[in-house]
């Protein structure tokens, strides 16, 4: 047998990608799901309005965010922190889908984290030109439990590091369906998303949507 038998051959895309040690992307992982998953969207944010959420230094995000769970994330002149409530309306955050909890607990597990019990979704949503800048998530107590990133919609690049924030971030394109995991060695691995792209996707049209599930109580 010699090599060029194969040469025709494309190898398949592996369906998981070791990113870091702890750090797993999953293809695909959603990609039948996804439209399930979106029949949940509009009522949640009909609830929960997407808002730019300023910064402590005074900078508005460009990605709208908005949360599910009994505590989600926020960030105003203040700090970062959870609440139970939105801000907005003083109203609990909307329950999250039992569908989407145990979509995140499947991911966990197949990234080799059993016992995933998130009670925070934050949800963000990304228009052409939005990005996020390079940052740990570090506004959870407990950091034994790792982060689970589910991307709807357009594709995205996504740069993820170590937990050194001089280490270059590598790319990554994320893709409708596509799940990240990270947790262990790499749950305080810099990470964020370079400026969306233009396009048009079949499900949510100019926008990507990103949910980041983590335990925070
Ligand atoms: C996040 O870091 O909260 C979001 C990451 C992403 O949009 O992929
Ligand atoms: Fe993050």
């Amino acid at each position: 047998m010699t090599a060029d038998l194969f040469e025709d051959e494309q190898p398949p895309e592996p369906a998981q990608q070791a990113l870091a040690p702890g750090a797993v992307l999953l293809r695909g992982f959603a990609r039948d799901t996804g439209a399930i998953v979106l029949a949940q969207l509009d009522r949640l944010l009909a609830a929960a309005p997407l808002r730019h959420l300023v910064t402590p230094g005074g900078h508005t995000m460009s990605v709208a965010m908005s949360n599910c769970g009994a505590l989600g994330w926020v960030s105003d002149r203040r700090g970062y922190r959870y609440t139970q409530r939105d801000p907005l309306s003083g109203q609990p955050w909307p329950a999250m889908p039992a569908t989407w909890r145990e979509l995140a607990v499947r991911a966990a597990a197949e990234a080799g984290f059993a016992g995933f019990a998130p009670d925070a979704c934050l949800i963000n949503q990304y228009l052409p030109g939005s990005k996020l800048s390079l940052h740990q998530d570090r506004d959870e107590p407990d950091v034994s439990a790792p982060i689970v990133s589910l991307s709807l919609g357009l594709p995205a690049v996504f740069l993820f590091g170590t937990p050194q924030r001089a280490d270059r971030p590598k790319r990554y394109r994320l893709q409708h369906g596509d799940g990240v995991v990270w947790g262990g060695p790499a749950r305080l691995a810099y990470h964020g998303v370079a400026p969306l792209a233009d396009g048009e996707h079949p499900l949510l049209g100019r926008r990507r949507i990103n949910l980041t599930f983590r335990q925070a109580g």
